[in-house]
C-alpha cells in the first residue's frame, strides 16, 4: 500500500480538475483550446505525479453545454480513466466522479475497491447528487426537483456503498431506492474506505457533505465570504463528531509577465468565448443548483468564461503565488488548477510558482 496524498501531510493540497472534457475548464473557441485525448491525460498525469502534485479530479458529463464547440460534449468516463492513471503513476491520487442516480451502489462500490488495488490506496470519490436537468433526461433519469429527494437519495446510496465495504456477511437492503437480497460485497477498498469529495452547495447538500465527505468542493467567488463559509461547514462538521476539509478550484494564466497573461486570458475568454456555451452553463447553473452566489452574476459570467467560474490564477509566478496563498489564508485546504493546454502550461508553473509555495512554507 502507498500513501493516499489526500490523507497524510498537511499541506496545500495542490490537484488539477476537468482534463478529461474537451476544452478542460474553458469554454474558448480558439484551437489550441485543451484536446482531452487519453494520451494528453496519461503524459499530463505522469507530469503531474513527478511533480508531486496532490490528486486528479475529473468531470463526469453525459451531454455536453452547446454552442459552437459543443463545451464538454467529448468526455473520457471517469472510472475507467481513473483505472488507467492510477496504473500509470506511482504517488497521485486519482478520483473518480460518480452520479449516484446514473450508478448502481453495488456496481461502483466494487469498482472503486478495484480501482484502489490498481493504486495500492490512491483512488478516491467524488459524489454528485444531480443537478442538470438536461442531462439525467438525456440518461431517460428524472432529477427530483426537490433537494431534499435528491440528497434521500445519495444518503441511500453511499450508505449500501458503505455497507458493501464493511459488512463481512451476505446481508438484505430493504430501503426506499434500493432493494438487494443477500449481497456482499468483496473487496473493499484497501482501508475500508477511501477519501470522499462532494461539492453541494445548498443547506442539504452541506448537511450531506459534513455527514459523509472528507473533502467539500466550493466556488471561491469572493473571499471575504468564503471565510465564514469554511467556518461554518468545520463547525457543522464537528457538531457531528466529523472533520471536513473545504477545496476550491481555481483556472491558472501564468506567464513572465502580467501583460502577456491578461492579452492570453482577453483571447481566450474574451475575443474568442464560446458565448452560446457560456450562457447555458451558468443558466443551468442557476436553474438547478445552489453552488455559486445568484446575486453576483456579472462576475461569475466573466469567471466561467474564464474557467467554469474557477479562482482566477492570472498573471506572474509572484501573482500566481500571491492568490494561492490568499486561498491557503482563507481557509482553504487546498485548490485544483486548470489550464487553457494543461500539458503544455503546466511546466512552467512547476517550475516558477510551486518553488514560492515551497519558500512559503504551505508545500
Ligand atoms: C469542484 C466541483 C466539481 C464538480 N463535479 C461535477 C461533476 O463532475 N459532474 C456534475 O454533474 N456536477 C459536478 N459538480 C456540480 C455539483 O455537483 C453541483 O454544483 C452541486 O450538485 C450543486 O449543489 P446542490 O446540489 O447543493 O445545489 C461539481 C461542482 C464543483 C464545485
Amino acid at each position: 500500500m502507498t500513501t493516499n496524498p489526500m490523507l497524510s501531510g498537511d499541506r496545500f493540497r495542490l490537484g488539477t480538475f476537468s482534463s478529461n472534457c474537451s476544452s478542460g475548464m474553458t469554454p474558448t473557441k480558439i484551437a489550441e483550446r485543451w484536446d482531452n485525448s487519453w494520451d494528453n491525460n496519461l503524459t499530463l498525469a505522469k507530469m503531474l505525479d513527478e511533480a508531486g502534485i496532490d490528486f486528479m479530479l475529473p468531470i463526469a458529463r453525459w451531454i455536453g453545454y452547446g454552442g459552437e464547440t459543443d463545451f464538454h460534449g467529448n468526455v473520457l468516463e471517469t472510472m475507467t480513466w481513473a483505472a488507467g492513471l492510477l496504473a500509470a503513476t506511482k504517488n497521485i491520487a486519482v478520483f473518480a466522479t460518480i452520479h449516484t442516480a446514473a450508478n448502481h451502489p453495488a456496481v461502483v462500490a466494487k469498482q472503486i475497491a478495484t480501482i484502489d488495488q490498481i493504486g495500492h490506496g490512491r483512488a478516491g470519490l467524488n459524489i454528485v447528487a444531480g443537478w442538470n436537468k438536461p442531462e439525467y433526461e438525456a440518461l431517460g433519469l428524472t432529477l427530483p426537483d426537490d433537494h431534499e429527494t435528491r440528497y434521500a437519495y445519495a444518503q441511500e446510496w453511499f450508505d449500501l456503498v458503505r455497507k458493501l465495504w464493511s459488512s463481512k456477511e451476505h446481508f438484505d437492503w430493504n430501503g426506499t431506492y434500493f432493494k438487494a437480497k443477500q449481497i456482499k460485497g468483496d473487496p473493499a477498498p484497501i482501508r475500508g474506505s477511501v477519501p470522499i469529495i462532494n461539492a453541494a452547495g445548498s443547506p442539504q447538500g452541506r448537511n450531506f457533505a459534513t455527514d459523509n465527505a472528507d473533502f467539500l468542493f466550493t466556488p471561491a467567488i469572493d473571499l471575504s465570504r468564503s471565510v465564514s463559509e469554511i467556518a461554518d461547514l468545520k463547525a457543522q462538521a464537528k457538531t457531528k463528531g466529523r472533520k471536513i476539509d473545504v477545496l476550491t478550484f481555481s483556472h491558472v494564466i501564468c506567464r513572465p509577465s502580467r501583460d502577456e497573461a491578461e492579452a492570453f486570458l482577453h483571447h481566450t475568454a474574451v475575443a474568442n468565448t464560446d458565448t452560446a456555451a457560456v450562457d447555458n452553463l451558468v443558466n443551468l447553473q442557476f436553474a438547478h443548483a445552489q453552488s455559486f452566489p445568484h446575486d453576483l452574476l456579472a462576475q461569475i459570467k466573466h469567471l466561467f468564461a474564464m474557467g467554469h467560474g474557477g479562482f482566477p490564477l492570472v498573471g506572474t509566478p509572484d501573482d500566481v503565488a500571491e492568490g494561492i496563498l490568499k486561498l491557503h489564508a482563507t481557509g482553504f485546504a487546498g485548490t485544483t488548477l486548470s489550464f487553457v493546454d494543461y500539458v503544455k502550461e503546466f511546466p512552467y508553473f512547476r517550475d516558477n510558482v510551486l518553488p514560492k509555495l515551497q519558500e512559503a512554507g504551505i508545500r
